[in-house]
């Protein structure tokens, strides 16, 4: 089963694909962790995402369409993946069409979260996260149950990312309006899009996101 989730930042879409990958046995594709990994081992693409990242703009389509062209043709991703943050444009949302078809696979799901900008600002503006194992929390909606230690692996090695800073947050929004999303009419058109609410309790989204996939998915 291959997935798409679309919503802007801080609409839960990592927290949400961290619990279907669990529950399915897919693979989480986050460009942003892809990304971070690039900038944090100084690579090419690191060096050029870097401070594009940090202006909260869009990383160029060409180097997001080739990562997520060789990602996809990567063994663990033969029995299906969740998209976590690709596609970003309609030109990337065209060029995942093409790598799919190209292979003889398809979006099975493409689900739309749908959240206010208000709650976007105080959802990421609250969010930290383990380092050594990526488990996503929040001040106030997600703390650890131990102050500081992460609950999946015990780490007390807890980030915040340098993009969540306010202003950094207020461009990226912008950026989700102009240029992401276009890309909802575009698999509207095709009948693929199903929206959930993401205004809604974690639980709650994660339950309308089973619905959605007809397969029961835990809460983690
Ligand atoms: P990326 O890392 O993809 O960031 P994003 O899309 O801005 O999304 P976030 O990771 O901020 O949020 P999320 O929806 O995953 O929410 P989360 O589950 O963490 O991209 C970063 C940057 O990389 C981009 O700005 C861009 O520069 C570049 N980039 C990446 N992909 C690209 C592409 N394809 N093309 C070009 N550039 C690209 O939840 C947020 C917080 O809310 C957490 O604290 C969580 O605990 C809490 N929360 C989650 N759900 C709920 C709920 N239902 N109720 C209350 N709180 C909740």
């Amino acid at each position: 089963m291959n997935i798409v989730l679309l919503g802007p930042p801080g609409a839960g879409k990592g927290t949400q694909a961290k619990r279907i990958e669990k529950a399915l046995g897919l693979v989480q594709l986050s460009t942003g962790d892809m990304l971070r990994a690039a900038v944090a081992a100084g690579s090419e693409v690191g060096k050029k995402a870097k401070a594009v990242m940090e202006a909260g703009k869009l990383v160029s389509d060409d180097i997001l369409i080739a990562m997520i062209s060789d990602r996809i043709g990567e063994a663990d991703c033969k029995n299906g993946f969740i998209l976590d943050g690709f596609p970003r444009t309609v030109a990337q949302a065209e060029a995942l069409d093409k790598m799919l078809g190209a292979r003889g696979l398809k979006l099975d799901h493409v689900i739309e979260m749908q959240v206010d900008d208000a709650a976007l600002v105080e959802r990421i503006s609250g969010r930290y996260s383990c380092k050594d194992c990526g488990a996503v929390y929040h001040d106030k909606t997600k703390p650890t149950k131990v102050a500081g230690k992460c609950d999946s692996c015990g780490s007390a090695n807890m980030v915040r990312r340098p993009d969540d800073k306010a202003d950094t947050v207020a461009a990226r929004l912008k950026a989700y309006h102009d240029q992401t999303a276009p890309i909802i009419p575009y698999y509207r058109a095709k009948g693929a899009l199903k929206v959930v609410d993401g205004m809604a309790d974690m639980d709650v989204v994660t339950a309308a996101i089973a619905k959605v996939l007809g397969k029961p998915i835990a809460a983690i």
